[in-house]
């Protein structure tokens, strides 16, 4: 695993220490590794979908994976909005993402559904406790998007395990 970068490489006006923004960069990278490579395992599964419920599970992946698209440009742009370098390729999320790799035996629609499920859940909740991290670091603005990104991955959690549920 590819160390995340942490370096403040320019300086700007937020009113941050170094060290703080340092620490905040390493919590951001990280996250944003977990959310380009999910973001392509959430893919494979619209694509690969087979089933009954092909259509409906098709466009809700789709939606999801969508969804981490728009949370990867908000985590990488806080990144660089603290002076650091994004690291953001498909290349550096294999590296560094902590999400386990997908489940290639999934054919149905509840497999796909079981896998996304655990592997969304590793994502909201790691985010859950970035927004603790960086809080208690003394930066409220990178606590609050990641308070949005576990907002939204909570409710895309629920989407996917209302169809494992009743
Ligand atoms: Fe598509």
């Amino acid at each position: 695993m590819a160390a995340a970068t942490t370096e403040v490489r320019f300086s700007s006006s937020v009113k941050l220490s170094e060290d703080t923004k340092s620490k905040v960069i390493e919590v951001l990278n990280a996250r944003l590794a977990d959310t380009v490579d999910l973001k392509t395992q959430v893919k494979h599964a619209h694509w690969n979908v087979k089933g009954i419920h092909f259509f409906q599970l098709h466009e809700l992946f789709d939606s999801i994976a969508a969804h981490l698209e728009d949370q990867s440009d908000l985590i990488a742009e806080r990144v660089t909005q603290l002076g650091g370098i994004a690291n953001g390729t498909a290349r550096q999320a294999a590296a560094d993402s902590t999400i386990k790799e997908y489940d290639f035996n999934a054919v149905k629609g509840e497999d796909h559904v079981r896998a996304l499920v655990q592997r969304l859940g590793t994502l909201a909740n790691a985010a859950r406790k970035a927004i603790d991290d960086t809080g208690k670091l003394g930066d409220q603005a990178t606590a609050d998007v990641f308070t949005e990104i576990t907002r939204a991955a909570d409710k895309d959690l629920w989407f996917l395990e209302a169809h494992l549920q009743g």
